[in-house]
């Protein structure tokens, strides 16, 4: 058996073979996968440690949120605040930045992050988890602001997300390949358990909400009808469909054994984009999935290559096996 590396070694013999990643990100990383440490054992303790059901708030969005939502949301910033290597934080739960206080020094990175996804799977005991994208601040000028922040997903320097399930992963790309850590609760450690993560360019399995089937856009009805169709129909093959309600979930499956993950615009909200956040849900993912081999895509264009307007941008989701997401992709723009 190969001999066990920890997170924390993993990361220096990176920096010290390649040089992809500086001093200040391999502390930002550790930074954050404590912090899952933190929220993991908050989940793992659920009514006992009064961290089941709502708050009595809603987030920016105008969704009620979760008691683990806040807390998740509470543990990644006081992790993250004083170390010195960020300038700002942005999250799902927070309208605006949070800017490092003056009291502690300011880095040249920015943390985004989705502190709890899957806040409905919580009080049902189902896999959730916690995603992060990092960015570098763009100007070298004094201070930070939002702008700072509405960069493409492209320019992300890391990302990743843990997930707490039978067992609590990370999942981590620097741009170099996706690795996956298991946390050793004996030794408090992150273990690496399996590097070099290939996600098959083909399927038989997708993942989409299909109680909205009758909101879909044509290019979506047609992919899944197909799909449904089986041996008989035009993919001439039988499709398998799974749905979670934690992306981090569905995200994770796909990983390990490839799938299409779906989450279009639909008719329910016109005016949305779709319901995925861009900077802190779908831009960590399709890095992490294009670093697998995997594409993702807003059905039109490539989701890396999008500028963000706004911090809470919502856009429309296909990722995963590659043959697929260009399929589904490719009947988007046959569409127009
Ligand atoms: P969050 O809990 O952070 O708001 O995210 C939930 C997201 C995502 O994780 C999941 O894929 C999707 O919402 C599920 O949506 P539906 O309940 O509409 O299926
Ligand atoms: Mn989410
Ligand atoms: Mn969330």
């Amino acid at each position: 058996m190969p001999r066990p590396i920890s997170l924390t070694q993993y990361l220096i013999e990176q920096q010290r073979q390649n040089g992809s990643i500086p001093a200040e990100l391999r502390l930002l990383i550790e930074v954050v996968a404590r912090a899952c440490k933190r929220i993991s054992i908050s989940v793992n303790k659920g009514a006992l440690g009064d961290v089941m059901g709502s708050a009595d708030s809603e987030n920016v969005q105008g969704e009620i949120q979760k008691k683990l939502d806040i807390i998740a949301n509470e543990v990644l910033i006081e992790a993250n605040e004083w170390g010195g290597h960020l300038a700002a934080m942005a999250s799902e739960e927070m309208e605006g930045i949070y800017v490092v206080p003056n009291r502690f020094p300011q880095g040249e990175y920015l943390l985004l992050f989705d502190p709890l996804d899957g806040s409905s799977n919580i009080d049902v005991n189902v896999s959730i988890g916690t995603i992060f994208s990092v960015l570098k601040k763009s100007s070298s000028d004094e201070g930070v602001s939002e702008r700072d922040f509405l960069q493409a997903g492209s320019q992300q320097a890391a990302a990743g997300y843990c997930i707490y399930g039978p067992q609590t992963m990370l999942v981590l790309t620097v741009g170099e390949g996706v690795v996956m850590f298991t946390l050793d609760r004996e030794q408090g450690a992150w273990m690496l358990t399996q590097e070099g993560i290939r996600i098959p360019e083909d399927t038989k399995e997708f993942a989409i909400n299909m109680s909205n089937m009758r909101h879909w856009a044509p290019p979506v009805s047609r992919y899944v009808n197909e799909c449904l169709a089986g041996e008989t129909g035009p993919r001439a093959k039988d499709f398998n469909m799974r749905w979670v309600a934690s992306m981090v979930a569905d995200v994770h499956r796909i990983l390990t054994r490839g799938g299409v993950f779906m989450y279009p615009w639909d008719k329910r909200e016109p005016e949305k984009a779709g319901k995925l956040r861009l900077m802190y849900e779908a831009n960590p993912m399709s890095f992490i999935v294009e670093q697998a081999g995997g594409a993702a895509t807003n059905g039109k264009a490539r989701i890396l290559d999008l500028q963000p307007g706004k911090l809470h941008e919502r856009v429309a989701v296909f990722l995963g096996s590659k043959n697929e997401v260009e399929r589904v992709t490719g009947y988007h723009r046959e569409a127009v």
